[in-house]
């Protein structure tokens, strides 16, 4: 067990049906604090370079247009095991293969529009969350 911090987005299209109050209440049911959230309207720019990991990848350039379609809530989440916690909550990427009571399995609409996403280890973690926080703004 170690005390992490994980980075988590709540996409567009779980802002656009006004979802973020019910995700939130998911990831504190699951033990996660959430210690730093803001909502940003991201460039598609900016959605690239956060995904420069994916950008050889068929799905990338409709992968940055969504994500830059419309609101997104970014946040950081802590607690024992955070990432994997996190992961184990938003569920299977594709909403067809997520456990029932997941996030994505009572939330996404497809494998593209899958409302949350989520850091995959500890030192991406570090990464994807610097690229949105500063220090100051992480209030554990
Ligand atoms: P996320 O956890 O944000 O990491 C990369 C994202 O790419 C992933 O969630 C999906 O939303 C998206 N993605 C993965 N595979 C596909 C696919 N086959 N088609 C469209 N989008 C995908």
């Amino acid at each position: 067990m170690s005390y992490q911090h994980t980075l988590s987005i709540i996409k567009p299209d779980a802002t656009r049906r006004n979802l973020t109050g019910a995700i939130n209440a998911k990831l504190e049911a699951a033990g996660l604090t959430i210690i730093a959230q803001k909502r940003l309207h991201i460039s598609k720019i900016h959605a690239q370079k956060f995904y420069q990991v994916h950008m050889s990848q068929p799905f990338y350039d409709e992968l940055c247009e969504f994500m830059s379609s419309a609101p997104i809530v970014v946040q950081v989440l802590a607690g024992e095991n955070a990432v994997a916690v996190n992961r184990d909550v938003m569920g299977a990427t594709n909403p067809a293969d997520a456990q029932p009571g997941t996030i994505r399995a009572e939330f996404a609409l497809s494998i593209g529009e899958n409302s949350v996403h989520g850091s995959d280890a500890d030192d991406t973690a570090i990464q994807e969350i610097a690229f949105f926080f500063s220090e100051i703004e992480l209030v554990g």
